[in-house]
């Protein structure tokens, strides 16, 4: 049975990626390695939870020697990436933690795949390592048709876009990024990275735009908009993400660096009307009910302009496109949330909601 470990798999997208290889490849044993912060979630995963080819193990993957150990024992031969600390607005608030498991952790990791990889005699042969980062190490792009239709601009991250991050966030996953890749260059370690645009779907933490609009708006909270709410995000529905990861981690070449992106582009302010009109309609309140939620607040310190990814590259050479349209996808988002609301509930009561009120408090 192939070994594949999967980091930070309790999270959003890691759920979306753990249950797909879980269902689609019964030889492999899946293994979570999730240190269950504030972002990870069991209950995410309760529907895998007793598959014979499923093992949760709960690990920081700062702890280099449990980290060496694990893979000793299961005879690890992939690792997809994804564990991290992923909110812009907390690694504003708290840039350690970020730099503390997104660069410290990601180096635990590749230096303890790097000594059992090498200490077995086909050494680094039919391994993979592949890091889950983010389009955010790539900077901000302008926007030169700011009231035109989407796309806002002519210019789009390439894989070869110079790497300009601004937020403690993407600075960590940018020198994530960078170790990922000198481990291949000086070890020859067979890695692949992949950087990706905005997810959005079932499961993601409602500190995130999406899902905590969705709550607030059920609530009849006010939805806190950033600035002018004239940011342009990439938005890419998570299941297409997971079907990408997997294709990339059987199909994709070492060494190589695949952008992944919807070709979706949102100002800020129109997906939050499109996300008000479609739980209104799903609840039953008149059209418009809820638009007076919208509150302009402070902006984001630092806060990036706009996000596009090309994923030409990704097409072209692996076959890969989104599945499915931006309509479809926001519909059963936000059904998804609407029918979740004890997983919902469960998350923004007790400390959260203190969390919350201390970071909104002074916008
Ligand atoms: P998330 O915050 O929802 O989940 C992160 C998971 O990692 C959680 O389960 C958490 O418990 C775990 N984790 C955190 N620190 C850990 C540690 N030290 N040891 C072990 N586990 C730890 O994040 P997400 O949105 O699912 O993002 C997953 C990955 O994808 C991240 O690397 C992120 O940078 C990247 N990414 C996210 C997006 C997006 O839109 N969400 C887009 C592109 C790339
Ligand atoms: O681009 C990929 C990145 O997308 C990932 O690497 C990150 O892990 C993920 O969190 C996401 O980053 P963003 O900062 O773009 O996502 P967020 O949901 O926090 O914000 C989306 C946009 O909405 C952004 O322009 C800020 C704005 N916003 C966000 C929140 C939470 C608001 O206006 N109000 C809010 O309350």
């Amino acid at each position: 049975m192939k070994s594949i470990v999967i980091t930070g798999g309790a999270g959003f997208i890691g759920n979306h990626v753990v249950r797909l290889f879980v269902n689609k490849y019964p030889d492999y044993h899946i293994i979570c390695l999730d240190a269950l912060t504030y972002a990870g979630n069991l209950a995410n995963l309760s529907d895998v939870e007793d598959k014979p080819n499923y093992e949760f193990v709960k690990m920081d993957i700062c702890d280099f020697e449990g980290v060496h150990h694990l893979l000793k024992d299961r005879q690890v031969e992939g690792i997809i990436h994804l564990a991290a600390e992923s909110h812009v607005d907390r690694s504003i608030r708290d840039p350690f933690a970020f730099a503390q498991t997104n660069v410290m952790g990601t180096l635990s990791l590749l230096q303890a795949a790097k000594l059992y990889w090498e200490s077995l005699p086909e050494r680094y042969e039919g391994k993979r390592f592949y890091h889950i980062s983010t389009d955010e190490v790539y900077g901000a792009l302008e926007l030169t048709r700011p009231d035109g239709e989407a796309p806002y601009g002519d210019d789009f991250f390439l894989e070869t876009t110079k790497y300009n991050p601004h937020s403690p966030y993407s600075a960590s996953k940018a020198s994530s990024d960078h170790f990922v890749r000198a481990f291949h260059d000086t070890y020859g370690m067979p890695t692949i990275v992949t950087n990706c645009s905005n997810n959005y779907g079932p499961y993601q933490f409602p500190e995130k735009l999406i899902p905590l609009f969705i709550n607030n708006i059920r609530h009849r909270k006010p939805l806190p908009v950033y600035g002018k709410g004239e940011n342009v995000r990439d938005w890419l529905y998570v299941e297409d993400h997971a079907r990408a990861i997997d294709l990339i981690y059987h199909k994709g070449k070492t060494a190589e660096t695949y952008n992944i992106g919807g070709f979706n582009e949102w100002k800020n302010i129109d997906i939050i009307k499109v996300v008000i009109a479609t739980v209104d309609r799903l609840l039953g309140r008149p059209e418009g009910a809820d638009l007076d939620l919208i509150t302009y607040v402070t902006d984001r310190a630092g806060h990036d302009l706009r996000y596009a990814i090309d994923s030409t590259k990704l097409k072209t050479e692996l076959g890969w496109e989104p599945s499915l349209q931006f309509e479809e996808g926001i519909e059963k988002t936000v059904r998804w949330y609407l029918e979740h609301e004890e997983w919902m509930d469960n998350i923004t009561s007790g400390e959260y909601e203190k969390y919350y009120d201390s970071m909104y408090k002074n916008r």
